[in-house]
C-alpha cells in the first residue's frame, strides 16, 4: 500500500495560526486518494485481542445504548444486526503499520503531542452521540460517509447525561454540519462538541492528541519529586519561645515550610525532565521489550559495520529538549531521560528522525563510544530494533 500524503493545498501555517486550539476546521480532501489503511475485518480482529482496548456500542439512540468492552469473540460480530452499532478500537497505530503511517502525516505538530489513532467502524445510522473531548482531534474519514454536526465550545459545567458509561451532552445545538467522504477531515479543538452519524457503513480515523490535565501534571510531577526526597528532608521549626495559645499552629513555621516546598518544586530542569519523561511514556505499557538474548557491544559493532539497519520500535516514543541553546540536551525515550553533553546532541536529533537511523549517522555512532553504548542500551530495552 502506498504511503498517504497530505494535500499540498493544506496550508499548515494558516492552520496553526488560525485554527489550532482555536476553532474547528473542515478540511475537504486533506488526504487525496485516501484508501483505508485497515479493513473492517482487520479492525474486528484487533478487537478480539486481549491487549487491545476496544468498545462496542449498540443502538442508535443514546438512551437505549448498550456499551460493551472488548475483547470480543468472533460470534459477537457475526450476530450483530446490519444497522445501529459502532466498534471503536483505541491505539490502532500500535498494532497496524499502515495506520501508523497515517499518524506520521501529522508531523506538523510536535511529535509527542500525538497520542494515538482510534479507529471506529460504524454501521448505518450509528454514532457515539453529541459529546466533547478535552484534547484536539483530527477526524479523518475513510470509506463510507459520515455526517458530522459541530457545536460550540462546552465545559465541565455543561449538562451531561451518562448513557451506558459515555458522557453525552444533554443539550446540543449544531452550528455547522458536514458530510465527510474518504480523505475529508475535520479538526476539532478541545471542548468543541461534535456528533458523527454514519450514513452507510463507514470507517473514521481519530488522530487524538496527548493533553495532560492540570491534575495529571500535578500528580505526575509530585510523584517525580517525591522519588527525589530524602527521609531527612522534614518539617523543621526553629522555636524560640513556648507557644502562647494552646492548639495554635504557628504561621511563621508553616510559612517556612511552604517556602521550602515552593523552592523544591521551583526547579525548571526537574520539571522539564519530568515533562519529557511524561511526554514519551508509551501509549501501551509493557509494549516494549528487548531481545531474549541481549546484544553485546562486539556483536552490535559487527552488525553496524556490516550494514545493519537500526529502526525505532513503532511503540516507542522519542523526544528531546535543549535546556538552553547550545547547552545540555535531555533525550527522552519511553518515559526515561538521558543527559547528553552539547557535543552529543546530534545523537538525540538523529534518533528522533524516525523511522530509521541514517547510514551517515550509523557511521558516526560506530566512531563515538558514548553513542554506541546508548544504542546498545536502547536496543536491549527494545526501544530500537535492528535488522
Ligand atoms: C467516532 O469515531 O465515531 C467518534 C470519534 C470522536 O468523536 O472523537
Ligand atoms: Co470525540
Amino acid at each position: 500500500m502506498s504511503i498517504p500524503e497530505l494535500n499540498s493545498a493544506f496550508d499548515v501555517q494558516d492552520f496553526l495560526a488560525n485554527y489550532w486550539q482555536k476553532k474547528p476546521l473542515y478540511i475537504p480532501q486533506l488526504i487525496p486518494g485516501f484508501k483505508d489503511p485497515i479493513s473492517p475485518e482487520e479492525l474486528a480482529g484487533l478487537a478480539m485481542e486481549a491487549d487491545c482496548e476496544s468498545r462496542l456500542l449498540e443502538g442508535t439512540e443514546p438512551d437505549s445504548w448498550k456499551l460493551s468492552q472488548g475483547p470480543f469473540t468472533e460470534s459477537r460480530f457475526t450476530e450483530l444486526p446490519d444497522d445501529g452499532w459502532t466498534l471503536l478500537v483505541q491505539a490502532v497505530d500500535q498494532w497496524n503499520e499502515p495506520v501508523f503511517d497515517l499518524k506520521q502525516l501529522f508531523r506538523f505538530l510536535p511529535q509527542w503531542r500525538i497520542e494515538d489513532v482510534m479507529v471506529s467502524f460504524a454501521a448505518n445510522g450509528a454514532g457515539v452521540g453529541p459529546h466533547f473531548d478535552y484534547y484536539d482531534v483530527f477526524l479523518v474519514q475513510g470509506s463510507g460517509e459520515r455526517n458530522w454536526q459541530i457545536g460550540p465550545k462546552y465545559s465541565s459545567k455543561s449538562k451531561l447525561k451518562n448513557c451506558s458509561g459515555l458522557s453525552i451532552l444533554e443539550e446540543f445545538e449544531a452550528v455547522a454540519d458536514y458530510t465527510l467522504q474518504a480523505g475529508d477531515a475535520l479538526y476539532v479543538p478541545p471542548q468543541y462538541a461534535h456528533w458523527g452519524k454514519s450514513q452507510q457503513r463507514s470507517l473514521c480515523y481519530s488522530i487524538g492528541c496527548r493533553a495532560p490535565s492540570a491534575a495529571e501534571i500535578l500528580e505526575g510531577y509530585s510523584d517525580f519529586m517525591i522519588d527525589r526526597c530524602e527521609p531527612e528532608d522534614r518539617y523543621t521549626d526553629p522555636l524560640t519561645q513556648m507557644p502562647k495559645r494552646r492548639g495554635e499552629i504557628d504561621t511563621q513555621s508553616v510559612s517556612n515550610s511552604f517556602r521550602k516546598l515552593v523552592e523544591t518544586i521551583d526547579n525548571e530542569e526537574n520539571y522539564y525532565r519530568w515533562f519529557g519523561q511524561f511526554a514519551t511514556r508509551p501509549k501501551i505499557q509493557n509494549s516494549i521489550s528487548g531481545p531474549e538474548q541481549p546484544y553485546t557491544e562486539t556483536e552490535l559493532l559487527a552488525d553496524l559495520t556490516g550494514g545493519a539497519v537500526i529502526a525505532i520500535n513503532p511503540s516507542s516514543r522519542f523526544s528531546f529538549l535543549e535546556l538552553k541553546p547550545g547547552g545540555k540536551t535531555l533525550f527522552f525515550v519511553d518515559g526515561e531521560s538521558i543527559d547528553l553533553a552539547p557535543q552529543l546532541s546530534w545523537f538525540a536529533h538523529s534518533l528522533c528522525k524516525a523511522p530509521e537511523i541514517s547510514k551517515q549517522d550509523i557511521k558516526k555512532i560506530t566512531q563515538t563510544p558514548e553513542s554506541l553504548a546508548y544504542i546498545l542500551r536502547l536496543l536491549n530495552q527494545g526501544s530500537l530494533i535492528s535488522y
